[in-house]
């Protein structure tokens, strides 16, 4: 019975290696994305990161569109984006948040900040985007400029980065974000 046991863990353990080999889901490896459950497992009262969340789901066009591009131009934030916690959160992580991740609604893809300590910052919008779907981000230099004005008002290190212009809104083209049904 105790050896049955022992196997059936080793054999779960298994299957959770293997699910969070790649936490980027596919959004750019190159960066340290953490999982929602890495992301819990850790002591933040030390932290002086702030945490940016990423919400998508695979089925979503606006979530792959955007995903393409972080594919192709996340050398664009490679940097800045040390100065964070990086949470992707894919699939079923998705219903592990509450309302207060959803502040102008569940729609995907959106991202939000949190302070160091893990206070959520609903305050940190898109800079170019603020009215509505004020969390959705269709570019590198929008999601770049958010980093840019998070990292201002919450990274310890926040003084030392030059302050940048938001990137003007795109008045044309604005691909609208798909509502998820979370
Ligand atoms: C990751 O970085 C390596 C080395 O700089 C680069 O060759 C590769 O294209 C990058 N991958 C992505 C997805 O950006």
């Amino acid at each position: 019975m105790l050896r049955y046991a022992l196997v059936f863990s080793v054999g779960l353990a298994g299957l959770c290696l293997a699910a969070s080999s790649d936490p980027s889901n596919g959004w750019n490896s190159n960066l340290s994305w953490q999982t929602p459950a890495a992301l819990q497992a850790m002591d933040l009262s030390h932290n002086t990161k702030p945490i940016m969340y990423l919400f998508n789901q695979p089925w979503c066009g606006a979530c792959k569109r955007l995903k393409e591009t972080f594919q192709q131009e996340g050398d664009k934030i490679s940097k800045l984006s040390q100065k964070f916690i990086l949470v992707n959160v894919g699939g079923d992580d998705n219903s592990g948040f509450g309302e207060a991740f959803a502040p102008d609604g569940g729609y995907i893809p959106r991202i939000l900040f949190a302070e160091p300590s893990g206070t959520l910052r609903p305050d940190l919008k898109n800079p170019a985007n603020q009215k509505e779907y004020a969390y959705f981000y269709d570019s590198m230099d929008k999601v770049r400029a958010g980093m840019k004005n998070a990292l201002k008002l919450l990274g310890s290190q926040g003084k030392a980065e030059t302050s940048e212009q938001p990137a003007a809104a795109s008045a044309t083209s604005q691909t609208k974000p798909e509502v998820s049904e979370l």
